[in-house]
């Protein structure tokens, strides 16, 4: 399922209550917020520091840690790459040198509404490499499977 893009501050609120708004929970508050939003932007930061008594620096110094919690809304579609052992045995990173052109954008980054994204195993290593577009797996994809399974994509817009 998709993220919403919508930030709304009663939620954030609500997530942080929800651990209890220690400071020491921020990674796992963090995590809650990106699987609600896909996404942590300026005014969520801020909010967050007030709510967990942090300063703006140490909750933004965390958030750009970690990869997984951009602060850019990301795309309307999400094409995640398996990079983990199984899929890069059986061609995951020649795939992912395909998507980054096909796609015209970096890992972590969006193009044209579609953002790119390594992941570390999907749970399909029997069928590697594993792609997961918008939420669905896909196995034993090669570069010609990979643009059929993007021309999918872009026409379900
Ligand atoms: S290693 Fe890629 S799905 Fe498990």
């Amino acid at each position: 399922m998709m993220a919403t893009r919508r930030i709304d501050e009663q939620t954030t609120s609500e997530i942080v209550k929800q651990f209890d708004a220690k400071p020491e929970m921020l990674v796992q508050i963090l995590q809650a917020i990106v699987m609600r939003y896909g996404w942590v932007p300026e005014d969520t930061i801020r909010q967050l520091a007030d709510e967990v008594n942090l300063s703006r620096a140490d909750v933004y110094g965390v958030v750009t840690y970690y990869h997984d919690f951009r602060t850019e809304p990301p795309g309307e579609h999400i094409v995640k790459i398996c990079q983990a052992e199984a899929c890069q045995a059986m061609g995951s990173r020649t795939l992912t040198d395909h998507a980054r052109r096909s796609l015209g954008t970096a890992l972590h980054e969006t193009n044209e509404d579609v953002t790119l994204e390594p992941v570390y195993c999907l749970g399909n290593c029997a069928c590697a490499p594993a792609v997961m577009i918008d939420g669905k797996t896909h196995g034993r994809v090669n570069a010609d499977r990979f643009d059929e399974l993007v021309g999918a994509m872009k026409e379900s817009r």
